[in-house]
Formats: C-alpha cells, sequence, structure tokens
C-alpha cells in the first residue's frame, strides 16, 4: 500500500517537473525563462515605479508574484501575467494565504494583452525581445504611463531614471 502511494507521488512529482520545465522552455523562446528577481531589487523596481493606489500595474511574466504582493501594499491594482501554469497556481495559492484583494493573476501569453488598460508595466525579458516588446508598449500604452525593466535595456530609448540595473521609462 505504501509503495503505491510513494509511487504515485513520484508519478506527480514527475509530471509537474516535466510541466514546469516545458513551460520555461516554450517562455524562453516567448520572452523569458523564469529567473527569479531578487528581493532586493524587487523593492528597488517598485520604489523607481512611483507607485500610488490609483494605479494599475502590470508584471508582464509575473513569475512566482513576488512583485505583485511587494506592490499591492501601494494599494495600487496589481495584474500579473504568466503562461507556465505551476507558477501561475502558485501565485494564485500565495494570493489565497496572503488574503490580498488588489492582487490579480491571470494565466495568458503575454503578447496577446492589451497594455492600453496599466498605468504602470514591470518586466524582466531577455535582450532578444526588447525591441518587439518596446514597439509594442509604444503602440498599446498611454503617453506618461511607466514602465520599469530589469536587467535589460530598450533599444533607442533613454531611461529617465536608472538604479543600477532598474531603469524607468516614461512612455
Ligand atoms: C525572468 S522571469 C521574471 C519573473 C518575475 N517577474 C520576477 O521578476 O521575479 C520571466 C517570466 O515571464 C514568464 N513568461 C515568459 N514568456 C511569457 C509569455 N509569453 N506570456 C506570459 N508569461 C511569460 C515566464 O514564465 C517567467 O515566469
Amino acid at each position: 500500500m505504501w509503495i503505491l502511494i510513494a509511487e504515485l507521488f513520484l508519478v506527480v512529482l514527475y509530471a509537474l517537473l516535466l510541466v514546469f520545465f516545458f513551460y520555461t522552455f516554450y517562455a524562453f523562446v516567448k520572452a523569458a525563462p523564469f529567473v527569479p528577481t531578487s528581493n532586493h531589487n524587487v523593492e528597488k523596481i517598485i520604489q523607481i515605479a512611483g507607485l500610488n493606489s490609483t494605479d494599475t500595474m502590470c508584471d508582464l511574466g509575473s513569475g512566482d508574484g513576488r512583485i505583485l504582493f511587494l506592490a499591492a501594499k501601494s494599494g495600487a491594482k496589481c495584474v500579473g501575467i504568466e503562461i507556465n501554469p505551476i507558477l501561475y497556481y502558485f501565485s494564485k495559492f500565495k494570493k489565497l494565504l496572503y488574503r490580498v484583494d488588489n492582487v490579480e493573476i491571470i494565466r495568458q501569453d503575454l503578447w496577446k494583452i492589451d497594455l492600453a488598460q496599466f498605468d504602470v508595466l514591470t518586466l524582466f525579458f531577455i535582450a532578444p525581445k526588447m525591441e518587439k516588446l518596446m514597439k509594442k508598449i509604444k503602440a498599446e500604452m498611454k503617453p506618461g504611463s511607466r514602465v520599469v525593466s530589469y536587467a535589460f535595456r530598450f533599444p533607442n530609448w533613454q531611461p529617465t531614471k536608472e538604479d543600477e540595473k532598474v531603469r524607468l521609462y516614461v512612455v
């Protein structure tokens, strides 16, 4: 009996790992694999974004939701877009655990999201995808919207503020 339970547990674990790694590879091709931002840099991102309670912010590729849950303390409406189902359900579980009302997590391909609804965007992409994303941001976001990029720069777009690898761009 116990052997059967242990075998079942291993099968479920392997299946979850398989799904996680499949989506990590898929995300790498689409925008960026899951690499969580350090807590130190999450604080910098929130600070440079200058969030307030009237803002609607979006973490594009929200991973385990760490940016969203800290950003939510500002009172802003915080939306996470995440394609990896394991990270999506993990973030939903955190939302339940922390009991925060102003965080919403959506399982969706970020390239299909209309960015016009957001005042603030945070992101951690890989360098080859930055130009494509810049074009989408400039085509969809309202003038004056804030975009905070961690790690990589947009080509030919000067940041308004910079704190080490955290950069603020104003549309
Ligand atoms: C570098 S991680 C950043 C995670 C989180 N924002 C952070 O800073 O800790 C990029 C995230 O984007 C997600 N991602 C990549 N491509 C995506 C896509 N096309 N649609 C939605 N999410 C995507 C990945 O699954 C991953 O969780």
